[in-house]
């Protein structure tokens, strides 16, 4: 599908896809011997990153802009490239990308199906649920109706019963998104960096059966803002845990346009992070394991549940970074700033959120994903057309 497209409006990014096939052009010897050392250096450079002891292990890689994607992955450990780009495949690395949402909101669904189809992905439609139609008998071990509000209550349902779907088909793994979800159409390439990220900071041998590593619960890709578990109080003097920290990333919105929680003017622009869980909210898109699956069911829903969904999936992150040895040692890894972003698209207002209500009469012209640089869903034209790739902060 990349192919297809043009990417020459940046040609780093270009060069990013085209990989080493390039390399085996004929050519005269000396030339030859000249690339292997330098393809040596580099390979050599890769091998070593960094401790940055002040601030736990912090791990640096700068891809996306570099050619050598190729080389970090035989780099590294000794995956094979080969392997990180099992998270390029039809579900993403995943065995399967659900989508939740309530089936009327079909505008939602026509949308997130065209725009998966054209950034290279399948998904999976699973019925969301109005909070009307859970029964008082149905709610979990202290949740309190009238605080969560019917709204709430059925966004969990929903999102429950992808959980359950999960566990029920012995899944090894799955993608659990929100209907109205928007990503960079350089998605794929995103992802494998975040699985050499989830690889380095909870390794579980050389050879995983998910592209992501063994050691997962919970891969939180897509939220509206989290902060690093040192910021929180529960964890002061404890050990840091260690960081990916993914450099000079074209695909991280500027500065001046990036939102979440962290203080990113501390650091240089362009960063992203691969990094444990602190207490994410909004639950945009995140992956389970079956392990990680199993315990959320057991901890959202058998067991009891405390507040909305998006607070009580963070709760149990929470817990896991705190290393509560009582608790269920929830390994969960965020990506800041995400990779997924609840899209407000054009037309009205109100058809935003199924959750939240509004009476507001307004129109929206233009969609818009806050920290997207080329949003998919603003692109799908362009992408149908083979048209160069629009970038939402740049005007
Ligand atoms: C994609 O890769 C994952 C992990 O290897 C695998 O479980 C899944 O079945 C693959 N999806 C497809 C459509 O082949």
């Amino acid at each position: 599908m990349y192919k297809q497209m043009k990417f020459k409006s940046d040609s780093r990014t270009h060069s990013y896809y085209a990989g080493m096939g390039d390399l085996y052009t004929p050519m005269r010897q000396k030339h030859r011997q000249a690339l292997f050392g330098i393809i040596a250096l580099i390979a050599t450079l890769c091998v070593l990153y960094y401790f940055e002891s002040d601030s736990g292990h912090d791990y640096i890689s700068s891809p996306l802009t570099t050619q050598s994607g190729t080389l970090y992955g035989s780099g590294f450990r000794g995956h094979s490239n080969a392997d990180y780009s099992r998270v390029t495949n039809a579900t993403l690395g995943f065995s399967n990308v659900f989508v939740v949402g309530l089936p009327e909101r079909s505008d939602k669904r026509d949308a997130l199906a065209l725009t998966s189809a054209l950034t290279g992905f399948q998904v999976e439609f699973v019925d969301g649920v109005k909070g009307e139609s859970v029964p008082d008998k149905a709610v979990p071990f202290k949740a309190d109706r009238q605080s969560l509000w019917e709204n709430n209550l059925g966004s969990w349902r929903g999102h429950m019963n992808a959980v359950r779907r999960i566990v029920e088909e012995n899944l090894e793994s799955a993608l659990i998104m929100e209907d109205d979800m928007d990503w960079d159409v350089r998605l794929r390439a995103q992802l494998e960096q975040v699985a050499m990220g989830v690889r380095i900071i909870l390794p579980s041998g050389s050879s995983s059966r998910s592209p992501y590593g063994d050691d997962w619960d919970l891969l939180w890709l897509g939220h509206c803002g989290e902060i690093f578990p040192e910021a929180l109080p529960e964890n002061e003097g404890k050990p840091h845990h260690p960081k990916y920290t993914i450099k000079n990333d074209i695909t991280v919105a500027p500065l001046n346009k990036i939102t979440g929680l962290v203080e990113f003017n501390k650091y240089p622009e362009f960063t992203r992070w691969v990094h444990i869980s602190g207490a994410p909210i909004c639950t945009f898109a995140y992956a389970l394991s079956q392990k990680g699956a199993r315990k959320v069911l057991f901890d959202l829903s058998v067991d009891h549940l405390l507040g909305a969904y998006d607070n009580a999936l963070a709760g149990f992150c929470r817990d896991g970074a705190s290393g509560n040895r009582d608790g269920l040692q929830a390994k969960c890894v965020s990506v800041t700033p995400p990779v997924f972003f609840h899209q407000r698209a054009k037309g009205r207002v109100t058809g935003d959120s199924d959750i939240q209500k509004s009476d507001s009469g307004d129109v929206r012209e233009k969609g818009t994903t806050e920290n997207i640089v080329w949003s998919a869903r603003n692109n799908i034209k362009n992408m149908l057309m083979g048209l160069d790739m629009e970038n939402q902060f740049e005007s």
